[in-house]
């Protein structure tokens, strides 16, 4: 039997393909007993920090709403609000938080601090994106994928754009444990870095898994099941922009580049926010100095039906109940 209980939850190359199963499992019987109306408080009493050095709408409140959903209590800490390296070392930090909490969610930049919050808290703690691996995203991304087809095994999918990101790192793991047809379409400068290519091939050597890495747009999204992407720019490298958009222009998921799938039942994913009309205060921006309406995504493709964004943001929901009753 699988028990994940005072586990971590930092990286996916941690877990076995059968434990993310279980998660996905558990993360589908919890949707379903919200939906029958079905709140068994499974973490009554549990007092649940959520660290926060970004900022983030789907994580956070997928994190507040599972708690109290659970009979949790959730506390929000953001980054003017603890000492985390400045005043204070993270160790000690940690150790702190951990004879309170019973759980530490931690968003920010370095994936070392997340690491370190881990070995010093004594109580589980889970990643809530860093700048190396968002694995929270996955779980929600492979419970959409599974409710829409049934399976992950020998699903196809093309993950298109800055391929060097958090996401593109995350999905190249959980790709290789599921046993998928993975390929990642982007300029090689933004493939991802060797060594994790190198993990994910050792990975995929196991699970039977297929992995691509191709510049090569229409080769890359043929006959593909999913076309998966996120912004150019992720948060901490606003510095970049101009760059991006250089390289990633021909990149943008379009009603073309659905076209070229050849699958006219091809979903899109896109772990959100995502830039695909003006209605941003920072997408007008980058209007008014690049000329582009829409950059990672077209709108068309974002409110079409190939488009399952918002099960997939709901869905962060019910996986990160799963993770958090799992562990505790
Ligand atoms: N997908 C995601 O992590 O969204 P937030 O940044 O809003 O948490
Ligand atoms: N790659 C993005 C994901 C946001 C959920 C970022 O890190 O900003």
């Amino acid at each position: 039997a699988i028990n994940l209980k005072g586990r971590h939850f930092l990286k996916l190359e941690d877990f076995t393909p059968q434990e993310l199963s279980y998660l996905l499992d558990l993360s589908q019987q919890l949707k379903a007993q919200k939906y029958a109306g079905v709140l068994p408080k499974l973490l009554e009493g549990k007092n649940i920090a959520l660290l926060f050095e970004k900022p983030s709408t789907r994580t956070r409140c997928a994190f507040v709403v599972a708690c109290v959903d659970l009979g949790a209590h959730p506390e929000y800490l953001g980054k003017d609000d603890i000492q985390l390296g400045k005043k204070e070392s993270v160790a000690d930090t940690a150790k702190v938080l951990g004879r309170m909490f019973d759980g530490i969610e931690f968003r920010g930049f370095k994936h070392e601090t997340v690491e370190e919050l881990a070995k010093h808290a004594g109580v589980p703690v889970w990643n809530g994106l860093t700048d190396k691996y968002h694995p929270t995203q996955i779980l929600a991304d492979f419970l959409t994928i599974r409710e829409h087809f049934g399976r992950l095994r020998g699903i196809k999918m093309a993950y298109v754009g800055d391929g060097r990101n958090n996401m593109g790192n995350t999905l190249l793991i959980g790709c290789a444990k599921m046993g998928m047809d993975f390929r990642i379409v982007a300029p090689e400068s933004l493939w991802p870095e060797e060594e994790l290519v190198k993990s994910a091939r050792e990975i995929a050597e196991e699970t039977g898994a297929s992995l691509t890495l191709t510049e090569e747009i229409d080769q890359g999204v043929q006959g593909v099941d999913v076309i998966y992407t996120d912004v150019w720019v992720s948060m901490g490298e606003e510095d970049q922009f101009a760059e991006r958009i250089r390289l990633l222009k021909p990149y943008q998921v379009n009603m073309e580049m659905i076209r070229k799938t050849g699958n006219e039942d091809v979903i899109f994913l896109h772990c959100l926010p995502s830039f695909h009309n003006l209605e941003t205060e920072i997408g007008r921006r980058i209007y008014e100095k690049y000329g582009l309406k829409e950059m990672e995504v077209t709108d068309e493709v974002f409110q079409s039906k190939h488009s399952l964004v918002f099960d997939q943001a709901e869905n962060r929901l019910h996986t990160i109940k799963a993770v958090m009753v799992a562990t505790l």
